[in-house]
């Protein structure tokens, strides 16, 4: 186990809206994909208890002590998991914990991962080019920085960063490179594309170096997916996600998991056989009042998206044959032992 560094802690962004969305009940389970410090944890057991059950997930070891401080008078209930949330249903079988009343991602960084872990998340400190989540991960930013070519470093900060200026950084980077430290690549930023506005220019590279490091697009699709099939019936999913590029995958997900057919607009017949597996929460995104983003800046960017598990007869896990599993589904009854079978058996046969 790690001793976490961490001194300060989070303050959770769109809590009430997250409790309400997630509809927590007292004996409910849920995962928390994304713990940090266990703000949203410790808000979710406290309206769990009594009975209710928590698995809380984290890349970042550090983060994984820091919550399990906060979580302390949960431990008989709390289950905590130093892992990426791409492992999710493994995760989920191995501890036996699924199905659940609902799964929340609050994606991106912590206030501590920004301000005092030296993993190089921020150019407001000069810090070492590594932007891991996890330590124990083997590529860093400054691996992609100093032996990317060119060309590839152009796409990420143009795919990943929305970075119009993105081959002009690129060729100044291979031209000065190797770069070792936050303030290095900043200052190398500044200088090619010069600075205008309150906006540091360096700021789209570095989401953009951060998301590749982490593959954190590729994780989120792969975290949706397994997310729903680990909810039971009304089982509620809650996404909170900080740039366009997160909000789009999750709007774009909930809004075709929301829809029956997903055939072309021009296919004549419905040949996708699709089924809806989820019924969207709130139609309109929600987003921080001017009061929390007045008392807590960073939750300015935030969109919360939230969608409820519904099952259809041509659902995957819900075959038409098998009464039992819908009946069991419906009644809430979700821990007998028949159902935990049925479900392992469809995930492991997929
Ligand atoms: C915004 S913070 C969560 C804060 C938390 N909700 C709270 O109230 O304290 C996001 C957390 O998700 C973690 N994280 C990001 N991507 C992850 C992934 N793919 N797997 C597991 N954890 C991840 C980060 O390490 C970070 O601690």
């Amino acid at each position: 186990m790690s001793n976490s560094r961490y001194t300060s802690s989070h303050t959770p962004v769109l809590l009430s809206e997250t409790l309400k969305t997630l509809a927590v009940q007292p004996g409910g389970r849920y995962i928390d994909c994304t713990l940090g410090s266990a703000g949203h944890a410790l808000s979710i057991m406290e309206h769990a208890s009594p009975g209710g059950q928590l698995l809380g997930i984290d890349a970042d070891p550090e983060a994984i002590d820091a919550a399990r401080k906060k979580l302390k008078d949960y431990q008989e209930t709390v289950l905590l998991v130093n892992d990426n949330f791409v492992n999710l249903q493994s995760i989920c079988i191995k501890h036996d914990f699924f199905p659940v009343h609902g799964i929340l991602l609050d994606l991106g960084l912590s206030s501590m991962q920004l301000e005092e872990n030296r993993r190089g998340f921020s150019f407001q400190h000069d810090e070492p080019l590594d932007m891991r989540f996890n330590p124990a991960q083997k590529i860093t930013a400054a691996d992609i920085v100093n032996t990317s070519p060119e060309e590839r470093l152009a796409n990420i900060f143009y795919t990943y960063g929305e970075e119009i200026h993105s081959r002009r950084i690129a060729r100044e980077i291979v031209n000065h490179r190797p770069l070792e430290t936050t303030l290095q690549l900043a200052k190398l930023i500044e200088h090619a594309v010069g600075r205008r506005g309150k906006i540091h220019p360096a700021t789209k590279t570095f989401q953009a170096l951060r998301i590749a490091v982490n593959h954190e697009l590729e994780n989120l699709e792969s975290v949706l997916k397994q997310a729903v099939e680990l909810l039971g019936y009304e089982g509620r999913l809650v996404v909170i996600s900080y740039h366009s590029l997160e909000d789009r995958i999750v709007k774009q997900f909930m809004q075709k998991e929301s829809r029956g057919c997903i055939c072309p607009p021009e296919t004549p017949v419905c040949i996708c056989q699709h089924s809806p597996s989820l019924r969207m929460i709130n139609k309109k995104v929600i987003i921080p009042s001017a009061a929390e983003i007045s008392q807590n800046p960073r939750s300015r960017s935030a969109k919360l998206r939230a969608a409820e598990r519904i099952i259809t007869p041509g659902d995957s896990y819900a075959t038409t044959e098998d009464h039992t599993f819908l009946t069991l589904a419906k009644s809430g009854n979700w821990r007998k032992p028949a159902l935990l079978e049925k479900i392992r058996t469809v995930f492991l046969a997929a």
